[in-house]
């Protein structure tokens, strides 16, 4: 980006930031936000279902949590589906976009079966000004460390942490060997597009896509229901969670 681009983006993101923080009910609990988020569950296309309906049998599916007051990445029970789905569908190749502290990589290899391995993605730091995108939440970038979750732990070694720019990264060694694709990076339209294709292409058959944070960022949203329109198959928001699947027809 350029310099006159940054300071531009980051008007944007101090008055995206402010307004979050007036709907976001980590931050205010007021009855504006309740009202806020149930107007968007309400218009989401999407249509909602339970894990139990999309993969009969999950639900007596036992996994593995670490629990942490501040994990970093989303709900408890967005984690745990994650988990469940892997354990479930007994995934081997998993690929995550957006790593942040790493919680959810470390479940996913938590509660893979043996022999599996989890690639994770992230952006660094430094490479902000080069991002080729629009970007959402810096402060979610710009952290002293990424994947401290897994580092050092027994699932480090079925863990590869991979760093770059998601829309400009070289995938050709992951192309179609994934079972399982995790979007989570950048939720602007243009990355959650841009990540969304790549999950595509780095899917083996039968492999399954999930998103994180639907409705919550608009570009994400945007992004689902366009695709949902032109993607065979069904996509579901999984309910009691921000994640939507996409099994392919
Ligand atoms: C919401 S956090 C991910 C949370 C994580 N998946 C979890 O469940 O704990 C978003 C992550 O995406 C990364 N990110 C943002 N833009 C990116 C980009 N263009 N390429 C790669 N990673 C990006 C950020 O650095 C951040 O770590």
């Amino acid at each position: 980006m350029e310099e006159r681009q940054v300071s531009r983006w980051a008007r944007r993101r101090v008055a995206s930031h402010l307004l979050a923080g007036t709907i976001n009910p980590r931050r205010a609990r007021s009855a504006a936000t309740v009202l806020y988020r149930a107007l968007k569950g309400s218009a989401a296309q999407l249509s909602r279902a339970s894990l139990q309906s999309i993969f009969p049998g999950i639900d007596q599916v036992e996994v593995r949590v670490r629990y942490s007051p501040d994990q970093g990445g989303g709900s408890l029970a967005d984690v745990i589906t994650l988990a469940q789905v892997v354990k479930y569908l007994e995934c081997r190749r998993m690929f995550e976009i957006g790593t942040f502290r790493g919680y959810t990589t470390f479940h996913l290899a938590l509660n893979a079966p043996s022999g599996s391995h989890v690639y994770t993605l992230d952006l660094a730091a430094s490479a902000v000004p080069e991002a080729k995108l629009e970007l959402t939440d810096l402060q979610l970038i710009q952290k002293p460390s990424s994947g401290e979750w897994f580092q050092n732990t027994e699932c480090q070694p079925r863990i590869t942490q991979l760093f770059g720019d998601s829309a400009a990264f070289d995938y050709s060694a992951y192309e179609g060997k994934m079972d399982f694709v995790f979007v989570d990076g950048a939720h602007s339209y243009e990355y959650a597009m841009a990540d969304s294709l790549t999950a595509r292409r780095l899917l083996t058959s039968g492999g399954i896509i999930l998103w994180h944070d639907y409705p919550t960022y608009p570009g994400v949203w945007r992004c689902l229901e366009v695709l949902s329109r032109e993607w065979p198959g069904s996509f579901v928001w999984v309910e009691g969670t921000a994640l939507v699947a996409w099994k392919p027809a």
